[in-house]
């Protein structure tokens, strides 16, 4: 294996939690802070849940559904907002964030073999360490040795009402809608017997309900400095 020179001094930082935590914005940015590279992995599920859309492949069709997850390239790249996301070439950034997605990802992202091939993808793409990466069961599964791991959580209403504000402009949704779609996903993601969503033992737990953005990433930089100060 090629030596990369730093990777000593590099960590992987595990973010989980339930949908609308802040996750992606707090992993982004502090990402951006250290130097790291963020890693969406929720993007890579709805990457994958377009796909069989588009394939009219439904999540019944558990070895069509394994075939057309074998068969997609899915790249992340750093973009303005956050990150681009492209299938095979193809940029689907935007369409990954529509309703429909939404309302199917917890389904499709319920197949074994769905989170067994995304899976490897994404210890891949942490094998050199200087990776943030956002998810449900990346603390557990994926990145299980990964040296800071965070559940970051929020109240139902307050993830509903970061929600609503994003959106509310360009969908019609109430917001009580939302709160029980949010609180739906959290059951699917909480309840499917393959990796679910659940606190990693070694996890730092950060609510963020009564938190600004900018204190949980101040907080999160800070706790990843400490770590690598005491690993030193
Ligand atoms: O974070 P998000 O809303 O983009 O995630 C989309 C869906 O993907 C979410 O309902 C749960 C699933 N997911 C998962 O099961 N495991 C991950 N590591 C990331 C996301």
């Amino acid at each position: 294996m090629v030596h990369h020179e730093g990777d000593s001094d590099r960590m992987n930082i595990a973010i989980d939690g339930p949908a609308g935590a802040g996750k992606s914005t707090v992993a982004r940015k502090v990402a951006e802070q250290l130097g790291y590279v963020y890693i969406d992995t929720g993007s890579m599920y709805r990457a994958v849940t377009l796909s069989a859309q588009r394939a009219g492949v439904s999540v019944e069709q558990t070895v069509k559904l394994a075939e057309l997850v074998r068969s997609l390239d899915i790249a992340l790249e750093p973009g303005e907002q956050g990150q681009s996301v492209f299938v095979n070439g193809d940029d689907v950034t935007a369409l990954i964030r529509s309703r429909e997605v939404t309302l199917q990802v917890s389904h499709i992202a319920a197949n074994e073999t769905v989170r067994e091939v995304l899976g490897l993808m994404q210890r891949k793409l942490a094998e050199r360490k200087g990776v943030v990466m956002d998810g449900r069961d990346i603390g557990t599964h994926v990145l299980p040795q990964a040296e800071l791991k965070i559940f970051l959580t929020a109240s139902v209403k307050e993830r509903a009402l970061r929600r609503y504000r994003e959106i509310v402009d360009t969908q019609s949704i109430t917001l009580s809608q939302l709160e029980s779609e949010i609180a739906e996903r959290d059951r699917l993601d909480e309840q499917r017997d393959i990796s679910p969503l659940i606190c990693a033992d070694d996890a730092i737990v950060l609510d963020s309900t009564a938190m600004t953005i900018d204190e949980v990433i101040q907080a999160i930089v800070k706790l990843s400095r400490t770590k690598m100060a005491e690993a030193k």
